[in-house]
């Protein structure tokens, strides 16, 4: 069973039992899912110790968002971490995170924030960085485990922690998938079945695009609003395909490498070119 930990008093005690062993540590809003067990399972291989955090935070949420509703099931997740081995959680409430002052803020380096999810969430990587940071001072881990579901942010905690030469290095993973090709996330939630069945073509119809003119990203959004899917943004960076579109009212975001099915991968050069920034 892992321990849950929810006051910092505690978080010290803990790191106090285990002094100079290897640390890897998974950052989570809860509402676990396969995706999220995936990053543990290589949390697992990095490191003695595995730390998960389980806090849904609100300086990314905008005032319009969904911070009230998003799904809170900790007692779910943590049944789920037990399977895995995972040997603290971290869980605290908003004020034993933040304290009784404001956080250190810590700003998202604007040409990566300023576009794609940063145009629709204004100030939303600041407060991911702000908490990510936090939680790797509190934390201290080695390794922190990030999906490339959420390729931005990946990119950009990437760039914060080059910036501000945190003493930790970032693993990503490749996004988990519903059979269908719909990228698991938390939000999924909100989908009912044939929502999800829709979803779906979001990925198929970015992994169809053999090129990324504008004229063929045009036509890859125009193909999903002609489905019903509202397209916010379908646009190439970073090596990627990325769009965020809504199903319904839920808002769903999902990426691929620009040519996954269409590169042969000859050596980690494709690797390096994905996490290198534009
Ligand atoms: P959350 O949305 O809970 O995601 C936690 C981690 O799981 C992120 O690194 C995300 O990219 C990864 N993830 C989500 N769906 C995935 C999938 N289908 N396959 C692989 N990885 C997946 O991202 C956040 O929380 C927050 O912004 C956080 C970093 C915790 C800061 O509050």
């Amino acid at each position: 069973m892992p321990q849950l930990i929810t006051t910092r008093k505690s978080l010290q005690d803990a790191q106090a039992s285990y002094q100079g062993k290897a640390v890897a540590f998974v950052p989570t809003m809860g509402a676990l899912h396969a995706g999220h067990l995936a990053l543990v399972e290589e949390a697992k291989k990095l490191a003695d110790i595995v730390w998960v955090s389980i806090f849904v935070n609100p300086l990314q949420f905008g005032p319009n968002e969904d911070f009230n509703k998003y799904p809170r099931t900790l007692e779910n997740d943590i049944k789920l971490l037990e399977t895995l081995g995972v040997d603290y959680v971290w869980a605290p409430s908003v004020d034993e995170m933040y304290g009784a002052t404001e956080p250190i803020t810590i700003q998202a380096n604007p040409e990566l924030a300023n576009k794609l999810c940063g145009l629709s969430r204004p100030g939303h990587f600041d407060g991911v960085c702000t908490v990510v940071n936090l939680l790797f001072y509190l934390i201290k881990p080695d390794y922190a485990v990030f999906g490339e579901k959420d390729f931005q942010q990946l990119t950009i905690i990437t760039e914060m922690v080059e910036r501000l030469k945190l003493p930790v290095k970032i693993i990503p993973v490749a996004t988990l998938r519903e059979t269908n090709g719909l990228a698991l996330s938390s939000r999924n939630k909100y989908l009912s079945a044939a929502e999800k069945e829709l979803a779906s073509n979001i990925y198929k119809t970015i992994s169809s695009l053999k090129a990324v003119t504008e004229n063929d990203l045009t036509q890859a959004k125009n193909k999903l609003e002609s489905l019903g899917i509202k397209v916010e943004y379908l646009e190439s960076h970073w090596n990627r395909i990325l769009v965020a579109a809504r199903v319904g009212t839920t808002r769903l975001i999902d990426n691929i490498a620009r040519c996954l099915s269409r590169c042969v991968k000859v050596d980690d050069k494709q690797d390096k070119l994905e996490h290198s920034f534009e």
